[in-house]
């Protein structure tokens, strides 16, 4: 759990705006909530390295270096994360955004242990070419592991293998050997739907749709990355965002997708239901369940579905999903959740309203909406 500056501020970054970030994560309750890293994506770096070759903060956005962003990032009780890509250059350069070329490719060691001086915990990892078969992708992701391995510090490693990349191979290998998340998809942007397959810009029911047949690959340190979040995120890339019932269905699916839960809204002016969304508990406590299976979706009918996620201890979280311009009844038997019959006690996650049930699960689903369900086995 933690946040990422870019789905709000992409290349218009700098050390303030991290420190008033960070600020804000602890006095928001985000921090009591579980959030933890914060990433600084894309354009953070000198557009020239350094005459060693050693990569350097850009001057102006910020000039008191990365370790000392690090520090201060530390001193809140909070982990830092950074952003580097295995091809010769960033996303944002590759797409003109930014100038040079400072990708980690013949690099890596020298990055992996400059990042391990500044404390880094976290290091986001993004091919950024349509070049590059499955077999170069896995050679260079594996060369970055190793690297950050032999640093001796706990670096999270989360790599992107489908960035412009032709074949979007994030989707079709599991790469838990390499890396402990990997992105299943293209970018995400705050949309419900785009009906891209994938390619970008992804909306949410989009990345759904690609990453649900790889739940088996997700479990216990190695996850499926269905990209960050976009609760809160308005007016990107002409896309307003989404309504807060689509939010709330947003977060409830990336946590019966078991989804690393990394925030991308402006930290620093959260609305009161944003900051209710993100630090709902019982639906953070589905996301990190220590069990660490992923949900499936155990019926599909059209654009109603019933997804189920098995929890430590027996209780069972149940999503009902509305994806249909309508609102909907929807009924889950308890059979098809992985349920025996009833008894069960039913918390609506959302609401907190707590209900004694003897047969199926059913409530009124809103347009574009989830009612998130956990449900405890009362024999
Ligand atoms: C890619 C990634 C995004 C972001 C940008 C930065 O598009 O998928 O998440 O890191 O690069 O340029």
């Amino acid at each position: 759990m933690g946040w990422n500056s870019w789905n709000t501020f992409g290349c218009d970054i700098n050390e303030q705006l991290i420190r008033d970030t960070a600020d804000s994560m602890v006095s928001s309750g985000m921090a009591r909530a579980g959030y933890r890293y914060v990433v600084i994506d894309d354009c953070w770096f000198d557009p020239q390295r350094a005459a060693d070759g050693s990569l350097r903060a850009h001057p102006q956005r910020f000039p008191s270096g990365i370790k000392a962003l690090a520090d201060y990032i530390h001193g809140k009780g909070l982990k830092f994360g950074i952003y580097q890509v295995p091809t010769e250059k960033t996303c944002a350069q590759r797409g003109g955004a930014y100038p040079g070329a400072t990708g980690s490719r013949g690099h890596e060691v020298r990055d992996a242990r400059t990042f391990a001086e500044w404390g880094v915990d976290y290091l986001k990892y993004d091919w950024c070419s349509p070049e590059g078969t499955l077999a170069d992708q896995i050679a260079a992701f594996t060369v970055m592991r190793d690297a950050l391995r032999s640093t001796g510090r706990d670096i999270v490693y989360s790599i992107n293998a489908n960035s412009y990349h032709d074949e979007k191979n994030g989707a079709k290998y599991d790469w838990s050997a390499i890396a402990d998340q990997w992105r299943t998809t293209e970018d995400i942007k705050p949309v419900w739907r785009t009906g891209n397959p994938n390619t970008y810009p992804m909306g949410v029911t989009d990345i759904i749709d690609v990453t649900e047949p790889l739940r088996d690959w997700a479990g216990p340190g190695h996850w499926n990355d269905p990209d960050m979040l976009e609760v809160g995120v308005y007016n990107v890339e002409g896309f307003p965002g989404l309504t807060d019932t689509e939010a709330r269905a947003h977060f409830s699916m990336w946590a019966m997708l078991a989804a690393p839960m990394i925030a991308g809204n402006d930290l620093r002016a959260m609305p009161g239901e944003i900051r209710k969304i993100l630090t709902n508990r019982g639906v953070l406590a589905v996301s990190q369940d220590r069990r660490g299976v992923a949900a499936d979706r155990v019926r599909d009918d059209g654009d109603l579905e019933v997804w189920a996620r098995p929890l430590a201890g027996g209780d069972v979280a149940v999503a009902l999903f509305n994806r249909s311009e309508r609102a909907a009844r929807i009924t889950a038997r308890t059979g098809e959740v992985g349920l025996r019959p009833g008894p069960h006690l039913v918390t609506d996650l959302w609401t907190g309203r707590k209900s004694v049930s003897r047969g199926e699960l059913s409530a009124e689903v809103p347009v574009h909406g989830v009612v998130l369900l956990r449900v405890r086995p009362l024999t």
